[in-house]
């Protein structure tokens, strides 16, 4: 939704237009999560993962969490990349210590049991989280939507599980690919419905993330990851003019140049891999970079962290930046780290 007419805009969103801040906007993907102990409390209460993410009083609260502790400049709603099968009608459960667990489909034929009509109105209790987190958020708070890439989403759907090659889904886009192409064609159409009911919602940024675009190759990597986010953008943009997007295309390389030049978004997530000073001449010049400190330096805190911490201010910290991890916090990070880490960005004068 775009912003009132002489409201000032808030920070991240000025960032994402473009505008070098005099100090970088912050937040962490994860930043809602296992590492936080008023997390565990809601999430027992919940029961399961899922019905954490489909009872808006619960998403709220645990989406606040972050906030409440650090004051981050945004809030990235609490839902899941996964929750898209979900609402297509691919059965999608969360095992205790395993993680996804999804029934596999592997065959085009099995592509009918899927219903796009049914994406929307499944997920009214992730749009009824996003209307709340509006009026709940302070004034300055950004609130992010976010979804899964088609490739990344295709990944849990075939494999039906999380795997360290995609084996099993690169097996299926490399042998038939106009087959598997139908599939990425209705996750097109189901990401567009489900980001557009987030910003209807009330949305004001939308975060896509590709976790696994890197084990692509450059030609399925354009066909697969790239070509289906530039659709995706365009629709959005096509409705909603004024929306920011920011990318995630994770381990992408040399490749996130295209992307970001490529897709139509706004901003672009590098991850843990990328040389900062690369990203300033290869890709800041295109629009804002956000990252990217390995979440486990955040783990170990102490020098090395404050060391990585400047080094990535120094080098991005004169163009448009938004500070973030290269990845999710993890389980073990101590709070008080991530405390520390909001002290230096915020403490920090290039
Ligand atoms: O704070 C936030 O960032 C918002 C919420 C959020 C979650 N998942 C909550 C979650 C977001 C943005 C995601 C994205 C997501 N989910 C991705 C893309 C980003 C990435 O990390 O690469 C992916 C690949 C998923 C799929 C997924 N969800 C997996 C593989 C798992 C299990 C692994 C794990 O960390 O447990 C999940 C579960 C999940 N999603 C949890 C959380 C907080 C942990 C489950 C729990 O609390 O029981």
């Amino acid at each position: 939704m775009s912003h009132e007419i002489g409201a000032p805009q808030k920070r991240l969103i000025r960032a994402l237009k473009g505008e070098v801040l005099d100090q970088a906007p912050i937040w962490l993907m994860r930043q809602a999560g296992r590492y936080l102990p008023e997390y565990k409390k809601t999430r027992a209460q919940a029961g399961s993962f899922l019905n954490l993410c489909y009872t808006p009083e619960l998403a709220e609260e645990v989406t606040l969490q972050p906030i409440r502790r650090y004051g981050f400049d945004a809030s990235i709603l609490f839902s899941d990349i996964l929750v898209i099968p979900d609402g297509l009608g691919q059965k999608v459960s969360f095992v205790e210590g395993e993680g996804p667990v999804l029934e596999p489909i592997t065959r085009v034929e099995e592509l009918a049991k899927l219903d796009l009509t049914r994406v929307v109105p499944h997920l009214a209790p992730v749009y009824e989280t996003v209307r709340r987190l509006r009026k709940s958020l302070p004034a300055e708070t950004t609130l992010i939507g976010f979804a899964g890439a088609p490739w990344t989403v295709a990944t849990y759907m075939v494999g039906g599980k999380g795997s360290p090659d995609q084996g099993a889904t690169k097996a299926w886009a490399y042998r038939a690919p106009d087959e598997f192409q139908k599939l990425i064609d209705l996750l097109v159409e189901a990401t567009i419905l489900h980001l557009g009911a987030q910003v209807k919602a009330g949305a004001e940024v939308l975060q896509i993330f590709d976790t696994w675009a890197g084990s692509l190759p450059e030609l399925p990597f354009r066909r697969f990851a790239l070509e289906p986010m530039k659709r995706i953008v365009a629709a959005l943009k096509a409705q909603f003019p004024d929306i920011s997007i920011i990318g995630f295309p994770r381990g992408a390389g040399s490749m996130a140049v295209d992307y970001f030049r490529e897709t139509g978004i706004n901003g672009l997530s590098l991850d843990t891999g990328v040389a900062p000073a690369w990203a300033r001449r290869e890709l800041q010049s295109l629009g804002c970079v956000q990252g990217n400190l390995d979440p486990l330096l955040l783990v170990a805190g102490g020098p090395e962290m404050r060391r990585g911490i400047e080094h990535i201010l120094r080098e991005l910290g004169q163009g448009p930046f938004i500070f973030n991890l290269g990845h999710g916090i993890v389980p073990q990070t101590p709070p008080d780290h991530v405390a520390e880490l909001v002290d230096i960005v915020r403490g920090w004068r290039g």
